[in-house]
């Protein structure tokens, strides 16, 4: 799942230096064809596609499934550190994540363009008695149409995929699908993994850069993402972001 075949023909921005930090990712309007100034359409039209996303479920089961929520997110639900409300899972998978926020109290809305992974999803919500609000939809098509930001948005091992390609929609998004106030957690692989089949890799500078633009940093620190196929998992990131209602004036 690694690289990209869009990335030959679209400006990857992934150098703070080349960031023009008077240029906002929000100056564009949706029209019949909406084009960011990444060159991002539309889901279809990069690597991994819908298609290959869907295939992994198919064929089995992929590297980052591993049928449990993620230790950071109950570690971080546990500690209170994430205020109960409605929440979003991004590219929730099959569910393991957006299940536990449910059982937790958190009124939940997952969607993921893997139909596979939706159908899952909704087995595993049926067998643990919970009702989420599932969704089979491109994200950045479905905020489009969303009635209300999320008080809590999850994004476990998305970014890291799309922002080499569509950094300028998935910020839109996040703008879109947060208020001031809400907490967003993002899970995403570290530059300094090296081992076969990790996710892709982010520096703690492009992280706090690109991030940055709209949220706080309340925690950020190295963990590992559990996986079946490598016992001692992937080094990640987990960044805790809160959106603040005044700059200066969180609470
Ligand atoms: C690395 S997987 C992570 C899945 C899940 N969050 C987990 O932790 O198990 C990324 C997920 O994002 C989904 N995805 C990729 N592009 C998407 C898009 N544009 N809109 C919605 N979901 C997408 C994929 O189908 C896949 O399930």
């Amino acid at each position: 799942m690694r690289g990209g075949k869009r990335s030959a023909k679209v400006a990857v921005r992934k150098n703070p230096e080349n960031w023009d930090l008077n240029e906002s990712f929000l100056d564009f309007s949706w029209d019949d064809e909406p084009r960011l100034r990444d060159g991002f359409r539309s889901a279809s039209e990069v690597h991994p596609s819908p298609l290959e996303w869907d295939l992994a479920y198919r064929e089995g089961t992929p590297p980052w499934e591993t049928g449990r929520p993620a230790a950071e997110l109950v570690r971080l639900v546990q500690q209170g550190k994430i205020p109960k409300g409605t929440a979003i899972d991004i590219g929730c998978g099959t569910g393991a994540n957006a299940v536990y926020l449910a059982q937790e109290g958190f009124e939940v809305t997952a969607v993921d363009i893997s139909p596979t992974a939706i159908e899952r999803a909704r087995t595993r919500a049926a067998f643990a008695g919970v009702n989420i609000h599932f969704v089979v939809d491109d994200v950045f098509q479905f905020i489009r149409s969303c009635p209300a930001p999320f008080d809590f948005l999850l994004d476990a091992g998305f970014y890291h995929y799309v922002r080499a390609h569509a950094l300028s929609a998935y910020l839109d998004f996040l703008w879109r699908a947060s208020r001031p106030g809400s907490y967003c957690l993002v899970l995403a692989g570290h530059a300094a993994e090296t081992a076969e089949g990790a996710p892709p890799g982010v520096t703690e500078e492009e992280l706090r850069f690109e991030l940055g633009r709209l949220f706080e940093f309340v925690e950020m620190r190295p963990f590992r993402f559990e996986s079946l196929f490598h016992r001692e998992g992937y080094l990640g990131w987990s960044c805790l972001l809160y959106r603040p209602i005044l700059p200066t004036f969180r609470r």
